[in-house]
């Protein structure tokens, strides 16, 4: 097992290793003394990893709770964090008590933002079970849900107080779901480690702990520097911004994973023709993206994709700060006016 230390305005361990889920309630009890667990998951993990996790939790004298959702991005929304949140009070849990992602980073998102609400904030694991969650969403504290107008338009900040990485879980992932993670550590790669891209020509599954810790890592050191996203956190935003677009026009239909990768190829395009990057790091962009068998186009066209990005939180009065690559391993951020999005988007769009 691999410990990784996050500091931030909590202190937690991330847990990294095989069979950690039936560990899981001794890990628990290092940080939670509660009575209670209240298990946040949608149905497909519920049914895959609900019973262990339950076995764990009570032979280290948890009640377990199990609070399970429909599958999917369209339940990370107000009306299932409202539902959430009175199930929390129904079943009484105290500040003491935990409560437990167990999923994905839809799962964790949403567990998360009830955790830092219910009662002003109760303690909060992550057990994530999707790559995406691993390698990303389990670590730094932003949870949120999503509103009408955008993604993840409520939330906070709200470190967990564990995160419990049981590699082996990943084993059932559908390939698509799987893929969607490498996005998240390709965009690792592209903006703090050349040499984790140049890893990935070895398939990721042939070096999965290996690439876990070390995303895990560079998102440890980010989120020391700047937990509250005022600067250098923004970089992890790379993709996102046409990337939460494509999500937002596709009502959800398009995952997170594959519109990250497509909002990659947009602002790399686009950064070769402001002169940020040469040609030769979209070429490296693009091959490892369709490596990992990744979407580098979209059907959407720029004024669409311009207009949903305004909807987006991470504008910032008359403009919007996108990331761009200055090379394999190295981001640069640039404010771009909000009348001048449409054609920024549009350069990198392929023609
Ligand atoms: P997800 O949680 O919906 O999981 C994807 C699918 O995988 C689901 O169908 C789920 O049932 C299934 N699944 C999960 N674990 C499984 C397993 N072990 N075996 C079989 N099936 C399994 O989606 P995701 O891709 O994990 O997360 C996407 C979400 O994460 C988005 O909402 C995105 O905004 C958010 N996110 C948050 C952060 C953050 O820092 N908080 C970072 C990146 C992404
Ligand atoms: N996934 C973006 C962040 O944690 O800042």
């Amino acid at each position: 097992m691999r410990t990784i230390t996050v500091s931030a305005s909590k202190s937690y361990d991330v847990r990294i290793g095989e069979g950690l889920l039936d560990a899981a309630g001794a890990l628990l009890r290092e940080t939670a003394d509660g009575q209670t667990a209240a298990v946040v998951s949608d149905e497909t993990v519920a049914a895959l990893y609900g019973r262990r996790l339950t076995k764990t939790l009570a032979q280290n004298g948890y009640r377990t709770e199990p609070y399970v959702f429909p599958v999917g991005e369209t339940s990370k929304n107000a009306e299932t964090f409202l539902s959430l949140l009175d199930f929390l009070a129904e079943k009484k849990l105290s500040r003491a008590d935990v409560v437990v992602a167990l999923g994905g980073g839809v799962a964790g998102d949403l567990a998360g933002f009830a955790a830092a609400c219910y009662m002003r904030g109760v303690r909060f694991a992550q057990i994530p079970t999707t790559l995406l969650a691993a390698v990303d969403s389990s670590v730094g504290g932003k949870t949120a849900v999503n509103l009408a107008a955008g993604k993840n338009l409520a939330g906070a900040f709200y470190q967990p107080d564990a995160v419990i990485c049981d590699v082996s879980l990943l084993s059932t992932l559908p390939q698509e779901v799987f893929l969607d993670g490498c996005a998240e550590v390709i965009k690792t790669g592209i903006i703090a480690d050349r040499a984790l891209f140049d890893a990935l020509e070895t398939p990721v599954p042939a070096q999965l702990e290996d690439v876990i810790a070390r995303c895990v890592e560079i998102k440890r050191d980010i989120v020391a520097e700047d937990e509250f996203e005022h600067g250098r956190r923004k970089l992890l935003n790379f993709g996102h911004t046409a990337g939460h677009a494509i999500e937002l026009l596709s009502g959800y239909q398009t995952s997170h994973g594959r519109a990250v990768a497509v909002g990659m190829a947009i602002a790399t395009r686009a950064a070769v023709r402001m002169g940020l990057c040469g040609e030769d790091c979209l070429r490296e962009v693009l091959a490892m993206l369709r490596r990992y068998e990744l979407p580098v186009s979209t059907r959407y066209g720029a004024d669409a994709l311009a207009a949903a990005c305004l909807s987006d939180k991470k504008r910032d009065g008359g403009v919007l700060t996108m990331v761009f690559p200055a090379e394999i391993g190295r981001c640069v951020l640039r404010d771009v006016p909000v009348g001048e999005l449409e054609s920024v988007i549009a350069s990198g769009l392929e023609v």
